[in-house]
């Protein structure tokens, strides 16, 4: 991401911000996965839309107006003995030099640094109940300065949740984010291509994974936005299995769920595909009626449209499919109001994408659906699931688990289809599995 792009983004929230506040925001924490082993870091997504700083322990500061400093960052010192183990830090003089804040301070001197900077400021913008130690610390700041009022110090007035201004930010994407993007649905799109052309009966669930994460590394992805989700048979009727750990079955389906992570931008792309190469019939008529789901939901993504149209095309489009298939009984109107349909496709028709793979957003505004504006993405993915036992559904139904999933962005005049490049169509993925 290029460094303009983080500048207009502290300048835009400062401009909201207005004179007399403060931001304070952490990035994440270094999790420990067990003993004195780590989880690989991933930053804060808040954080680090507004910083493009990557190490741990580190808290931004924006002051907007403030004279000797607007962009602060307390970060972790130079340290030639933990650097050794653990890889170069950017220390304060690299805070400013390379993420060109104005100022920056050890993070050690937080405590003592920043009630300084507070006590200056009417309105304190901060995210509530994600740091639970600089949750605690804020209130003692703010307890001390309210002992210190009587000698003058004015303090803080107002908490406000920046959040919700950030969260606005985040849900339009910009030409640079896009880009990023674009570059991940392509790096995912190869990786499901990879796995199709592998897939077969008797290779492991876990082998896929494999396959699927080594091509996003080899084409220079090294993160996976989410743990991949690749389930046969059954399993694909598990909506987030990740044990992966069966073997394929002939005659049963594969659901892959996966999508790498680039820049801490996601992607996420579903495929469901015969484990043999060739649809048997009762699983081309559900697939292609969550196909066709989809692309009814695809079509209702442009502006002007509001954020259910799509989940409200594929839920007709599904109910009424189930009940031409004899699974659902009934007039189709009176299913879709009471609901029936989500015994068997029980999840949403989608969620805003972004730097996060469920990503921030509001989905309503003043209680009503948000329309759809260009610049916003999000996934469209309606599934069926009939695992076996299904009471009531004829057993050639059973262990059936589909969902297609593509990443779109809305458009000026409709949406462009970000993960187009990952065969879809009946046609397509028997070629391209026999090829
Ligand atoms: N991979 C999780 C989801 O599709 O929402
Ligand atoms: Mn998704
Ligand atoms: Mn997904």
């Amino acid at each position: 991401m290029i460094k303009s792009e983080f500048k207009r983004r502290r300048r835009e929230l400062m401009r909201m911000m207005g004179p007399g506040s403060i931001a304070i925001l952490p990035t994440a924490p270094l999790l420990i996965r067990n003993r004195d082993v780590h989880h690989a870091y991933r930053p804060d997504s808040d954080f680090y839309y507004l910083t493009g700083f990557p190490e741990p322990e580190a808290v931004l500061v924006l002051i907007p107006g403030r004279k000797q400093a607007e962009y602060i960052l307390f970060n972790r010192e130079r340290d030639p003995k933990m650097e050794q183990w653990d890889g170069a830090r950017a220390g304060q003089e690299g805070a400013v030099a390379t993420y060109e804040a104005d100022d920056a301070f050890p993070i050690g001197d937080l405590d003592d640094i920043l009630p300084r900077m507070m006590e200056q400021c009417e309105r304190v913008f901060y995210i509530m109940g994600c740091n639970p130690d600089l949750d605690k610390r804020l209130s003692s700041w703010l307890n001390h300065i309210r002992c210190e009022s009587r000698s003058g110090v004015p303090g803080p007035v107002e908490i406000v949740a920046l959040d919700h201004y950030l969260h606005e930010m985040r849900l339009f994407k910009s030409r640079s984010e896009l880009k990023v993007m674009r570059q991940a649905a392509r790096v995912s799109a190869l990786a499901h291509k990879k796995v199709m052309q592998v897939c077969t009966e008797g290779v492991w669930e876990y082998q896929l994974e494999g396959t699927f994460v080594n091509a996003c590394i080899q084409q220079g992805a090294r993160f996976q936005a989410y743990p991949p989700i690749v389930g046969g048979g059954g399993n694909a009727c598990v909506l987030h299995y990740i044990d992966n750990r069966d073997r394929l079955q002939d005659g049963d389906m594969l659901l892959i769920d996966a999508g790498c992570e680039i820049e801490c931008y996601a992607s996420d792309i579903t495929r469901t595909y015969p484990i043999s190469g060739v649809f048997s019939e009762p699983q081309r008529q559900l697939y292609e009626l969550v196909l066709a789901a989809q692309e009814a939901a695809i079509k209702r993504v442009r502006p002007g449209n509001h954020w259910n149209d799509p989940h409200d095309a594929a839920v007709r489009v599904i109910t009424r499919g189930l009940v031409k298939l004899g699974i659902l009984k009934g007039s189709v109107p009176k299913l879709v109001r009471e609901e029936k349909y989500k015994k068997y496709f029980p999840h949403r028709t989608g969620h805003w994408l972004g730097m996060d793979v469920h990503d921030v957003g509001d989905y309503k505004v003043d209680g009503a659906w948000r329309l759809l504006e260009p610049g916003m993405v999000l996934t469209v993915e309606p599934g069926l699931y009939i695992p076996e036992g299904t009471r009531g559904v004829a057993k050639k139904w059973w262990n059936i688990g589909i969902r297609i999933e593509d990443d779109v962005l809305v458009t000026k005049d409709g949406c462009e289809v970000l993960t187009k490049h990952v065969a879809k169509s009946v046609d397509e993925i028997e070629s391209m599995m026999v090829g």
